[in-house]
């Protein structure tokens, strides 16, 4: 049985662990993700549906790098023909912690032609089937040992494929997934995002509220993996296209927008982020409420529900935004009493601000940044 491994911030692994857990799927904590067993075909439907992790992975080999050698034989016996499409480009990222093998550059060059050989006679000379999907091949040397893993996005999974505007500060779309996770969110209450900027939390929410994979039009290099999809490979006629590269399942074009079960709404004080939040809803699917309002004149939308949301942090404004913690907690306070409100920031004392009683739930690092999502019931 082979393995995928999970890749999320370190702090939020056990988000990912239950996001697996739920589907089915058992997995093992480890810093920075989460390893389980699957097959490459299951290691490519989860890499199409999750929604909190950042990359999943498919360990396609592992075994001793404390030589040149030694990482030679390892790469030469993998069976590299039904791993890639015979006219896949390929990527090689190499990464080595307290091992005898740290030249990054001569390592990725090394493997990049150990693989070239190995797939040479696999090439077909038909320019219409060319995936247009790079495959990343990443490896991780951790005390000698290499371990070489296929990337099942091929680009990273935050990027969905309906964000392609965003305002200032946006939340990586798999985070935002994280946020929902945490504040226990399952789309059977409303939700509010009183600072939406983009419109990321909510539209996330929309479609895990839909029960619908949070992806729009996007590629996945696993879609061209022969040994998740038989027929690629040797099939490999048809031109990839945009949404749907060549093989596997197709993502469909967004369906009509249908009101969901709950509100989800949302709003910003700044009018030009308003309208992006809506056109990334439309290019989603998805329907939403988003105004153009000041955090002072926001009104709850239900007797009760979630309010998640991304704060302001000064550092990545350069503003002070002490004032908008304190009229976050005490808005909530008056209006939205009994709602859990679940929000992240980078500082604890402006979490402080909002409420005596918040509780931080996690930290971890967003874009190198310390951070912490915080708790409290209004
Ligand atoms: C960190 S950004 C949120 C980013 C969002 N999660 C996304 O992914 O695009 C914070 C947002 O809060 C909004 N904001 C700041 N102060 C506000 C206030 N007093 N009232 C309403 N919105 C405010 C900003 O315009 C900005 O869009």
């Amino acid at each position: 049985m082979t393995h995928g491994y999970a890749v999320i911030p370190p702090g939020l692994e056990p988000v990912v662990a239950a996001e697996l857990a739920g589907l089915g799927v058992e997995g093992e904590v480890c810093p920075g993700g989460v390893r389980f067993a699957a097959d490459p075909a299951k290691v490519a439907e989860l890499a199409r549906t999750m929604r909190t992790p950042g990359q999943v992975l498919l360990e396609v080999g592992s075994g001793s790098a404390r030589s040149t050698e030694a990482l030679g034989a390892l790469v030469r016996r993998l069976p590299w023909k039904s791993l890639l499409h015979p006219q896949a480009s390929l990527r090689v990222e190499v990464s080595s912690k307290t091992s005898a093998l740290r030249f990054r550059e001569n390592i990725t060059r090394s493997v990049t032609s150990m693989v070239r050989d190995a797939r040479k006679g696999a090439f077909v000379p038909d320019r219409g089937s060319r995936p247009q999907v790079e495959q990343l091949l990443q490896v991780r040397i951790v005390d000698d040992i290499a371990t070489l893993s296929l990337d099942a996005g091929g680009e990273l999974l935050h990027r969905r494929g309906w964000r392609t505007e965003a305002g200032r500060a946006p939340m990586r779309e798999n985070i935002a997934a994280c946020l929902l996770a945490l504040a226990e969110w399952d789309g059977s209450d409303a939700l509010y995002d009183p600072c939406c900027g983009s419109g990321t939390l909510l539209i996330e929410g929309a479609l895990l509220a839909a029960n619908r994979p949070p992806f729009a039009a996007r590629t996945f290099a696993c879609n061209e993996w022969p040994v998740a999809n038989p027929a690629a490979g040797a099939r490999g006629r048809q031109p990839a296209r945009h949404g749907a590269a060549g093989h596997g399942p197709r993502i469909p074009a967004p369906p009509r927008p249908s009101p969901s079960r709950v509100l989800i709404a949302g709003s910003d004080h700044h009018a030009p982020t308003v309208q992006t939040a809506l056109n990334n809803a439309k290019r989603a699917g998805v329907a939403i409420r988003v105004e153009h309002k000041e955090l002072d004149d926001i009104q709850p939308t239900a007797v009760v529900g979630t309010v998640v949301s991304n704060l302001p942090w000064g550092e990545r404004l350069g503003e002070r935004v002490g004032g908008v913690y304190s009229a976050f907690g005490r808005v909530l306070r008056e209006r939205f009493s009994s709602w859990r409100v679940v929000f992240v920031t980078s500082d604890n004392r402006l979490a402080r601000k909002v409420d005596e009683r918040v509780e931080c739930l996690v930290r971890f690092k967003n874009g190198g940044i310390p951070v912490g999502v915080w708790t409290f019931l209004a």
